[in-house]
């Protein structure tokens, strides 16, 4: 309940901020990017945006597992929302849910937990334009040839679509970040190097990574590599340090996504 009034306050604060960020992103720039909205309200429709996503194909959106998983009632899955940046603009395609299916290895137990990944089948299909597109799959067992990705998202942080650029750090520094984190949190935060990867602490002032940027996409050339599993929050009590992501990766599960979503070329 804590939660979602505060995810209700966030919304009404927004519109006054000032929209002239160099993170923010422009219609049409990253048009595979999708917005997971729940209903905040218990007797009424109210679309709140709740995770990321993205498109693979007319029917199909990639997400993380933890996103769609169930949880309480008024956290349930009510559409999908493409081909917009504006989170209070009008303009966008909003298509209904058909169903959800989690990796079959995904378990909520414990979240975050790993195979943190899921795929959502709309109930109509998305127009595909100049601000609504899908993304590229990678080959198996791509890796990108760049220090940094784009990360892209509206999280809690902004009314506009962001996208910054994040360091992909080597599994060996992902393992010690994850390591402090939990030696600091005495709990259990799962990695595996094989389908999992990390972006670094960067930007000591920002907020890059946020509450709600859950199953948003990590992009290099236009094809996705990884999908937000959860975020570690050193900034909470080290300042120097902010949220980083880890991300299920999106190669070690290339058949899975084809053998349920059919062709995505
Ligand atoms: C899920 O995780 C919990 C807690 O770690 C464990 O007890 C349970 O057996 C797991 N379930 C499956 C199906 O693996
Ligand atoms: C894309 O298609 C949608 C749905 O038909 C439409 O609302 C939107 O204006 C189109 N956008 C562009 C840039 O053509």
């Amino acid at each position: 309940m804590y939660k979602l009034l505060f995810l209700v306050l966030i919304e009404v604060w927004l519109p006054q901020r000032a929209l002239s960020d160099p993170s923010d992103a422009s219609l049409g720039d990253y048009p595979y990017t999708a917005s997971l909205k729940i209903n905040s309200h218990p007797y009424a429709k109210a679309y709140m945006h709740t995770c990321g996503g993205t498109i693979l194909n007319e029917e199909w959106v990639l997400t993380a597992a933890s996103c769609v998983d169930g949880g309480t009632t008024w956290e349930t899955l009510e559409a999908v929302d493409v081909g917009y940046v504006y989170e209070f603009s009008n303009a966008r395609q909003r298509i209904g849910v058909d169903r959800v299916v989690l990796h079959p290895h995904y378990n909520n137990t414990q979240p975050p937990s790993l195979h943190n990944i899921a795929l959502i089948k709309l109930d109509g299909k998305i127009t595909f334009n100049e601000s609504a597109n899908k993304i590229g799959l990678p080959d198996k067992g791509w890796v990108p040839q760049v220090a940094r990705l784009d990360f892209l998202g509206w999280g809690l942080r902004s009314s506009l679509l962001q996208h910054n650029a994040v360091p992909l750090l080597s599994d060996k520094d992902c393992m010690d970040l994850i390591e402090e984190y939990v030696r600091d949190l005495n709990g259990k935060v799962p990695f595996e190097s094989e389908t999992m990867a990390c972006t670094g602490p960067d930007f000591p002032d920002k907020f890059i990574i946020t509450e709600g940027d859950t199953g948003g996409p990590l992009v290099a050339d236009g094809i996705i590599y990884g999908v937000l599993s959860y975020r570690l929050d050193f900034n909470k009590r080290r300042m120097e340090k902010v949220p980083s992501g880890v991300f299920t990766e999106v190669a070690p599960y290339l058949s899975w996504i084809i053998e349920n979503v059919g062709d995505v070329n």
